[in-house]
């Protein structure tokens, strides 16, 4: 039997078929589980977001808009959810947001508290907001996981206020995962090497850091959504059902090596 079979789950971050969200569906989906999708409001964010779950093969998919800095959107989507199927499995946020003009080399110290406030926000509370409205929806336990980067441990020239957001999500990984663990809810999050994706591109000497990993790492090469997308099965699935807490790197060894 496939690893996902029988478990369903919303999925938040599919932009298009280069997001990290849309190879952990297709990975999910691959061992037969049951994906739910949002996408950000506006006709062009919808579109975008319906062609890639219909590349998945989902031709008529579950599809709701939501912008996770809106507690209305959160509760709108997760009411709809209750509604329409009564619980879910598991949950995967894949989302991160900061404004690029700070988002380069020599832009940190002078980074505006509403900048700052707003990568935090989008980067790492709504993670706390998305299981906060999951709990009640997973009676018999589930799975949760986030999507973060190797800046949150080192300081990554250019990612910047995005290394401080990701700190706070790896942190609220593991209180999330010390107070749910007594409901069977296990939270983790996956710390995933360079992929060019939409976000990437908005971070400064991007390409340079895809071209030192694939000098530096272990594997000598950079990781694929694929590599990302199986962990996330693995992590969603009862494979995994002592892992909670954890931030799992899936970068091709690099955090491994000191120089
Ligand atoms: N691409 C990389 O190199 C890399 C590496 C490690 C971690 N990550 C993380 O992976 C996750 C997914 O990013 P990606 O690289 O696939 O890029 P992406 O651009 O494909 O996905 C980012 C998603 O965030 C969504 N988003 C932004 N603001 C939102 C909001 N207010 N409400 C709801 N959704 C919102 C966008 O709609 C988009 O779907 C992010 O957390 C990112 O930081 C990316």
């Amino acid at each position: 039997m496939s690893l996902m079979n029988g478990k369903r789950g919303l999925i938040v971050g599919i932009a298009n078929d280069h997001s990290y969200a849309y190879a952990i569906a297709e990975s999910l989906m691959r061992e037969e589980a049951e994906c739910l999708f949002t996408h950000l409001p506006g006709d062009r964010m919808k579109r975008r977001c319906e062609k890639a779950v219909k590349q998945l093969g989902l031709d008529d998919p579950w599809l709701e808009s939501m912008d996770a800095g809106s507690d209305n959107d959160l509760d709108r989507v997760f009411n709809r959810v209750r509604e329409d199927f009564g619980s879910i499995d598991f949950l995967v946020h894949s989302i991160a947001f900061a404004d690029k003009d700070w988002l380069r080399q020599g832009a940190f110290t002078g980074t505006p508290r509403d900048v700052f406030t707003q990568a935090l926000d989008i980067s790492a509370y709504t993670y706390m907001a998305m299981a906060n409205r999951a709990v009640p929806l997973m009676p018999n336990g589930g799975s949760m996981i986030s999507m973060s980067y190797y800046g949150a441990e080192k300081a990554v020239p250019g990612y910047n206020v995005m290394g401080v957001a990701k700190s706070a999500l790896e942190s609220a990984t593991r209180y999330l995962a010390a107070e749910l663990g007594e409901r069977n809810i296990r939270v983790n999050s996956i710390s995933g090497g360079p992929l060019r994706t939409m976000s990437a591109l908005a971070v400064g000497g991007f390409g340079e850091i895809l071209d030192w990993v694939e000098r530096k790492a272990p594997l000598k090469r950079n990781v694929t959504g694929k590599d990302v997308g199986d962990t996330a099965t693995y992590l969603l699935s009862d494979l995994s059902s002592g892992v909670t807490g954890q931030v799992i790197h899936v970068d091709c060894g690099y955090s491994s090596i000191g120089l």
